[in-house]
């Protein structure tokens, strides 16, 4: 078994203790499990063996450098979302044909870097953008190939602010409008359509948009291929996501076994674009007790009631940790639920709480109304299953410096990311 296991009371990771970690490089600190991101990328690889494909790991979701030349190592290609995850890419060893540009809103500077560099395709999201692509490769002598982002209109029944694939998400080229627009690139000497991609959410844990999604994508590349353009690949985006509280969710086997007798007919190599999926369970967030302080009732709210109706109003229990929003963004960002557990297990009476960061933010908030063994003032907690969209959307709000971060690697702990300091902070204020 690898990833995060208890051994007797204390939290380990692939056998390393995690307050033996915490003790040596501080908190708030994020611990990463390379076994846990070798077997799921394993998993998604194997899951799809049966048919040509390529999985380029969405940087999105963590591109901490060693963790991307992990996932380079085992196989795996990028999908890059800006010009920065492109560089992180190169500096993590994938070469240019290892790469898909991805991004809503590509600058023209990012556009002539992806073209420059000859990554694989950049999957284009409008018309306008097909001209932009065109122009910047004419000037260039070269032709560049791209796939196109279509938009098929399916709800991904997730978090709103996580749904892409919706006709009124900014995401994509209406599917209506896929085929004139082939037609008319068709006569472009600046660009070749090689594909189509979508990528219809993120944390989809049922499998219905999924299919409908790869479905529409299969249709459209049989309607283009009559009509004279070859499909190569078919880019079905990421998006299938995790159990963030222990209930059963698909994994990488349901969805190939959803998708591929949909896709495999149309003969054309699959690329998956899978971050959340590989790397959300194997990270963790460590972080420290502060305080533990009670918000208790006014003293009007003592006063008799002209009413027995009214519920009681009971003391608030608030665990301030020294991790919040600027370490993890999920719960404030999309209402998110993270486990949030002891490191060392007490047998302290159990109590309700809400485990809140530091900043001077209400909604800095890791966990809402949680039962956890009365917490102290100085212990270890483990935010699990951070892997993914953490460390990648930390921030210094309120000058706060970003937090270190751990792989577990072959039983040894190794520092991957230092913590910033405030000299590094400040070092771009003139
Ligand atoms: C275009 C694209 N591909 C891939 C991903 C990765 O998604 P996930 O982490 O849900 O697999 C995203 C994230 O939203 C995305 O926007």
């Amino acid at each position: 078994m690898t990833g995060f296991q208890r051994e007797a009371a204390a939290l380990a990771c692939d056998g390393v203790a995690l307050d033996r970690i915490a003790a040596e490089h501080g908190t708030p600190l994020y611990v990463y499990s390379a076994a846990t991101i070798a077997e799921r990328y394993r998993a998604i690889d194997a899951a799809f063996a049966e048919c040509p494909h390529a999985i380029h790991y969405a940087l999105k979701a963590n591109s901490t450098l060693a963790i991307a030349r992990l996932l380079r190592t085992l196989g795996a290609n990028a999908d890059a979302n800006s010009g920065g995850e492109i560089d992180v890419a190169l500096r993590a060893g994938f070469i240019p044909s290892q790469i898909v540009f991805t991004g809503v809103g590509k600058t023209d500077a990012e556009l002539a870097q992806a073209i420059d560099l000859g990554v694989r395709t950049i999957n284009v999201e409008s018309a306008g953008e097909i001209a932009r692509v065109d122009a910047l490769s004419r000037d260039r002598q070269t032709r560049t190939r791209i796939a196109l982002r279509v938009n098929p209109d399916v709800d991904a029944k997730t978090h709103p602010h996580i749904s892409t694939g919706l006709r009124t998400n900014k995401f994509g080229i209406p599917i209506h409008d896929v085929k004139d627009l082939c037609a008319r690139a068709g006569f472009l000497d600046g660009v070749q359509i090689v594909g189509l991609h979508a990528h219809v959410g993120s944390q989809i844990t049922d499998l219905e948009p999924l299919t409908r999604s790869a479905r529409a994508l299969a249709s459209l590349a049989g309607e283009l291929r009559a009509a004279g353009t070859a499909i190569e690949h078919l880019d079905l985006g990421g998006g299938l996501g995790v159990s963030y509280d222990g209930a059963p969710v698909p994994g990488a086997r349901d969805y190939a076994d959803a998708v591929l007798p949909i896709v495999r007919e149309s003969g054309a190599t699959i690329v998956l674009e899978p971050g959340r999926q590989i790397v959300a369970p194997a990270g963790v967030l460590l972080t420290r007790v502060i305080d533990v302080k009670t918000a208790g009732p006014r003293p009007s709210d003592l006063a008799p009631r002209s009413s027995d109706l009214q519920p009681p109003i009971r003391d608030r229990l608030f665990v301030v940790m020294d991790a919040g929003m600027t370490e993890l963004l999920r719960p404030m960002l999309y209402n998110a639920f993270h486990r949030i557990e002891p490191v060392i297990q007490t047998d302290a009476p159990l109590v309700s709480c809400d485990v809140v960061g530091p900043l001077c933010e209400t909604s800095d908030t890791l966990g809402k109304d949680r039962r956890l063994p009365r917490p102290e003032v100085g212990e270890l907690y483990a935010v699990l299953d951070t892997g993914a969209y953490g460390s990648a959307m930390a921030s210094n709000y309120n000058r706060r410096l970003l937090p270190a971060e751990v792989m577990i690697e072959n039983g040894r702990a190794r520092l991957i990311r230092r913590r910033q300091t405030i000299d590094e902070l400040l070092a771009l204020e003139l």
